[in-house]
């Protein structure tokens, strides 16, 4: 990412979550302030939908949330009662909280640049944020994640959730295992996260759309720099302390959700969706 200026794929997965309300009708993820934290009309919103990546993307990004949000959901029946959003972009979760009798806290961790952006249009939207929301702004490139978690309030001895969502790509294999460490640091804690294979594992017609997406964030200095495929995924899982692995790959999440995504573009994505556990 550049240093000071907010995330560009931030606004290109809030405008999936939007179309998704307008062309899906919110049926993997029901979200009421999709369009509101994007103050933009469905124009706007819906000028990349005729693209086929655009339906496989409102799939991905609709289907890893949905998946997180489940788990995150029964670990709360458990007991957890520490959420942490890693890399949370303009994700509404903590807005739509479903968990407030519960008396949780939702810890939003992202790069400076992007959080003060999304805190100003949070501000212009007249959203109010709940007193549960805590932000924490942290490079994770540069920054020690747990010491700027504990001074915001987090409980390192209590167990957390984490959701780290559309992330993963964009930062080095050093910022990745050192994030890692961390959430496997914190006794029975959880991630969910999603990843992304090497071009030559999409279908050939979405490797190409994805080889000009590449580039095309490049220029935005935002370019997907960490590819894995899922052994070598485990192996890192396994390797930073994470003894329990579920890995979806895009046929099993096209399977699940593919039916509630209008016009699913064919072909297969090279994306899975990882939940590991301590
Ligand atoms: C594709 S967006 C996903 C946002 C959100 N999780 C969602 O699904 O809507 C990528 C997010 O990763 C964050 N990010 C990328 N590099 C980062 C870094 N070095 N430190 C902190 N956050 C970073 C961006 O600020 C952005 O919010």
């Amino acid at each position: 990412m550049k240093p000071n200026e907010p995330s560009r794929t931030a606004l290109m997965i809030a405008r999936q979550r939007a179309a998704h309300q307008v062309l899906d009708h919110g049926s993997i993820l029901d979200d009421p302030y999709a369009m509101r934290i994007l103050r933009e009309d469905e124009k706007d919103v819906l000028q990349f939908a005729s693209n086929p990546l655009a339906s496989i993307g409102r799939l991905l990004t609709t289907a890893r949330s949905r998946i997180a949000e489940d788990a995150l959901s029964r670990a709360v029946e458990r007991g957890v009662r520490q959420i942490v959003i890693l890399g949370a972009g303009l994700d509404t979760f903590a807005l739509r909280n479903p968990h407030g009798a519960q008396q949780i806290l939702v810890y939003e961790v992202d790069h400076p640049a992007t959080q003060a952006w999304k805190r100003q249009r949070l501000a212009e939207a007249q959203i109010a944020l709940p007193a549960s929301l805590i932000f924490v702004p942290v490079d994770f490139e540069r920054g020690d994640l747990g010491e700027k978690l504990v001074a915001a309030g987090f409980q390192r001895n209590s167990p957390a959730f984490f959701t780290w969502l559309g992330v993963v790509p964009y930062l080095t294999e050093d910022a990745i295992g050192r994030t890692l460490d961390y959430v496997s640091s914190i006794q029975n804690s959880e991630v969910v996260f999603d990843y992304m294979e090497p071009p030559e594992a999409f279908s050939h017609e979405l490797a190409q759309l994805e080889k000009e997406r590449d580039k095309q964030l490049e220029k935005a200095g935002e370019r997907s720099v960490s590819r894995f495929d899922a052994a070598g995924m485990a192996a890192i899982l396994r390797a930073h302390g994470f003894l329990a692995v579920e890995d979806l790959g895009y046929r099993e999440i096209a399977s699940r959700f593919g039916h509630a995504i209008q016009g699913l573009a064919p072909g297969h994505a090279g994306v899975h969706v990882a939940h590991a556990k301590r």
